[in-house]
């Protein structure tokens, strides 16, 4: 690990221990400026959204919803994909709808990246308006997560993608952690009604778990 890369964990961790951890699930004023330049800019963050918006399978024509898109890094992999397509990156804090328009000004400009501030409990979508949805490390803060995913699938289209993304952050996580989130993403998934569920890890310290499933083709 490199020494900036170093000193910004071992900042990050005495932050946590300091009620800085709050910071990333609603990021607000000053402070939320910071988690979310940490959450644009730490090297583990950036490759953890890229490899997951690589994994979603996304097409050019494609739709995609992001929901607790933070500043905005895995709606610029997306709409990096989706080059005749839209991205729809939501979340409930300002400022980072904010960072992500900064981060994506020119695919906002184009028309290609929308950004919306909203909860995911007051999601709005038509039904079937996507081809694929994505979270990354947002659903362990979301009331009623099971509610919400079921929501989020029926603004999939049938035979729509969903992938699901969590690298724990709690003191002394491990391969371990990892695995049970996991296992908690696919109890999930299963329950909103996904089917053809795969996991794939990514090998940081600790791994990411990312569990994609499918909206079924039947009504
Ligand atoms: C740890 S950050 C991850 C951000 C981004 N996905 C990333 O990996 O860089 C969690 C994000 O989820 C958002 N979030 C948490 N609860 C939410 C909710 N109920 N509705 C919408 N966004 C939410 C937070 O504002 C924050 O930006």
């Amino acid at each position: 690990m490199a020494l900036t890369e170093k000193m910004l964990d071992r900042g990050l961790r005495w932050w946590s221990r300091h009620g800085g951890l709050a910071q990333f699930h609603r990021p607000a004023g000053a402070a939320g400026h910071v988690a979310g330049w940490v959450m644009g800019h730490r090297s583990s963050n950036v490759a953890r959204n890229r490899w997951a918006a690589g994994l979603l399978d996304v097409r050019p024509a494609d739709r995609v919803l992001e929901v607790g898109c933070g500043p905005g890094v895995a709606v610029a992999a997306l709409a990096a994909r989706a080059t005749r397509g839209t991205v729809v990156g939501v979340d409930h804090s300002p400022v980072m709808i904010r960072q992500a328009r900064r981060r994506n000004r020119a695919a906002v400009r184009a028309g290609r990246v929308r950004l919306v501030c909203t909860s995911v409990e007051d999601l709005a979508f038509d039904a079937e308006s996507f081809d694929a949805a994505l979270a990354v490390n947002t659903v362990g803060m979301w009331p009623d997560a099971a509610v919400r995913l079921r929501e989020i699938a029926g603004a999939l289209r049938p035979g729509g993608r969903m992938a699901l993304v969590s690298q724990p952050r709690c003191a002394g996580a491990s391969a371990a952690t990892s695995a049970a989130a996991a296992a908690e993403l696919s109890g999930l998934l299963t329950d909103a009604g996904f089917e053809e569920l795969r996991t794939e890890s990514l090998d940081l310290d600790p791994p990411v778990a990312c569990v994609l499933g499918t909206r079924p083709n039947r009504a």
